[in-house]
C-alpha cells in the first residue's frame, strides 16, 4: 500500500517569516482543507533550518524549495 500524504515543513524562524512563509502556510492550509490538495499533505512548522539565507524554505518530502512560493511548492507536493 502506498503512502499518499506529503509531509510540508515550513520554516517558522525570523528570516523565513521576513520572507513570507506565514503567507504561504496560510495560502497552502487553505488549499489543504478546500482546494486541489485537499488531504494530500500535512504541515509542519519548524523552527530556523539554518538556511536563512534561502528564505523562506519549505520542504517536501525531503525536497527542499529554496525561495519558496505558493505554485513552486503546490508543484513539489503534486509532483512527489
Ligand atoms: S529562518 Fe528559515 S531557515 Fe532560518
Amino acid at each position: 500500500m502506498k503512502f499518499n500524504r506529503r509531509l510540508v515543513f515550513i520554516c517558522g524562524g525570523s528570516d523565513c517569516k521576513k520572507a513570507g512563509s506565514k503567507r504561504i502556510r496560510k495560502e497552502l492550509k487553505e488549499a489543504a482543507t478546500e482546494g486541489g490538495l485537499k488531504g494530500h499533505c500535512k504541515f509542519f512548522q519548524t523552527k530556523c533550518m539554518d538556511m536563512c539565507k534561502s528564505a523562506p524554505v519549505v520542504i517536501v518530502d525531503g525536497y527542499f524549495c529554496k525561495k519558496a512560493d505558493m505554485k513552486s511548492v503546490a508543484e513539489q507536493i503534486k509532483k512527489a
